[in-house]
């Protein structure tokens, strides 16, 4: 028998109601993100020896403990950076140090809370397709937890970021040219899972991906026991700074913090769509804000396209407060020595973009000597060279990818 829900699945925009009997990442009335509630008052978070996945299960979209996949996520260390913050002026600057986990970015935790997620809904196979940290923690996490599959598409650019070895239950497609975007990669693998049956994770608008990423939020308040002033964060589509502020409201809700962050939400200038709306106060994306190559140095953080996401996001900073703001590739550069010289952290530039920031907002004193801020260090380089080696390679025709090993004649992909 189904135990009694300990939460409740609903659309952000009509607010119609699921039960947690399958795997959807939109709303069927109106195409909205699904998000999710729970049953605060049957919470209880243990402590730091259980996996974080199985401390806060009761705030995770999963009912049956026995379904919790845990490979290794999470309960990493949040810093109390006093030489950066001496360097920038403040007192109470926190790390939290997600180049820690497995696959060396905080992804991984969303691959642990997904699978579970899946499992409870009986999905055992799904489609990622961006730029190589979520396949990657995905791709570990099935690797270590079978039946599971997935099928990964990827532009030839990004396929030095898949570092795993080669796994017959996760299954590799490469789009060759160094020009092919992450669009077309999603575009072919659209068309595969309808062949095919298989659905796509769903990025953003999976529960289980936004669920995850909030265990990093949550598990710095822990360890740090006091309430945070600022949440900043490196941001492709803002789906962990959507976590973050998902995990504030419920810790609200439970007595445990008395405020909710202002948010401080960094892209690179080259690729700052988000930024660019913001600024021009749109509460959605403008034909013009959308990059078709994006450019730049940090890597994860290179969508072109938020049209799909912002109008969330947006809601989110008009709540909180704070700030978008972007970050040159020097001070990129430079960030990211900063933050290894002071604090001896190896962060990517994606995470390091957070550290350009904070010495802007410090510069022009929009964060305080003295304010609480929580700096989320999203991820950390892996070797290029230990990518994946067994991939299937996909050409370019007129008429669509088709797999390089057969013949013309063949279909596409
Ligand atoms: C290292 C790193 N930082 C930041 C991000 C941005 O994440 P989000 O989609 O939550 O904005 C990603 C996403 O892939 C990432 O891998
Ligand atoms: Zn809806």
């Amino acid at each position: 028998m189904m135990r009694e829900p300990i939460f409740r699945e609903y659309c952000l925009l009509c607010a119609k109601q699921y039960p947690p009997d399958a795997f959807r990442t939109r709303c069927d009335a109106c195409g909205g993100a699904l998000d999710v509630d729970y049953d605060l008052a049957r919470v209880r978070i243990r402590d730091n020896r259980e996996a974080p996945i199985a401390r806060y299960h009761e705030l995770l979209p999963v009912q049956d403990a026995s379904n919790l996949v845990h490979v290794g996520a999470g309960n990493t260390p949040c810093v109390h950076a006093r030489e950066l913050g001496r360097k920038l002026g403040m007192s109470a600057l926190y790390l939290k140090d997600e180049t820690k986990n497995p696959t060396g970015t905080v992804k991984d935790r969303p691959a642990e809370v997904v699978l579970s997620y899946l499992k409870e809904r009986d999905v055992w196979h799904i489609t990622s397709s961006a730029t190589g940290n979520s396949s990657t923690a995905f791709a570990r996490a099935t690797i270590l937890s079978p039946p599971f599959e997935h099928s990964i598409f990827i532009g030839e650019r990004w396929l030095s970021r898949l570092t795993f070895e080669a796994h017959e239950r996760v299954h590799v497609w490469v789009l060759e040219g160094r020009e092919t975007t992450t669009l077309e990669a999603i575009a072919c693998s659209r068309k595969w899972e309808r062949d095919n049956g298989v659905p796509a994770e769903g990025g953003f608008f999976n529960i289980g991906r936004r669920e995850g990423l909030k265990l990093a939020f949550l598990e710095a308040v822990d360890q740090v026991r006091r309430p945070f002033d600022w949440y900043m964060q490196g941001v492709s589509t803002g789906m962990g700074a959507y976590a973050a502020f998902k995990g504030a409201l419920q810790y609200q809700a439970l007595g445990l913090v008395d405020r909710i962050p202002k948010m401080a939400l960094v892209q690179e200038a080259t690729c700052a769509p988000q930024v660019q709306a913001w600024r021009e106060g749109c509460d959605g994306i403008r034909p013009h804000h959308i990059l078709e190559r994006p450019d730049g140095i940090a890597d994860a953080l290179l969508k072109g396209n938020h049209t799909e996401t912002y109008p969330y996001i947006y809601r989110m900073m008009t709540r909180t407060g704070g700030q978008f703001v972007s970050v040159s590739e020097e001070e990129i550069r430079s960030a990211q020595r900063d933050l290894k010289e002071a604090e001896g952290i190896s962060a990517c530039f994606s995470a390091s973009t957070t550290i350009a920031a904070l010495k802007k907002l410090r510069a022009t004193e929009q964060i305080g000597a003295s304010e609480c801020v929580l700096v989320m260090l999203t991820g950390s380089d892996r070797d290029p060279r230990r990518h994946v080696r067994n991939y299937t390679r996909l050409v370019r025709t007129a008429a669509g990818w088709r797999r390089a090993d057969t013949p013309v004649e063949q279909e596409a992909v």
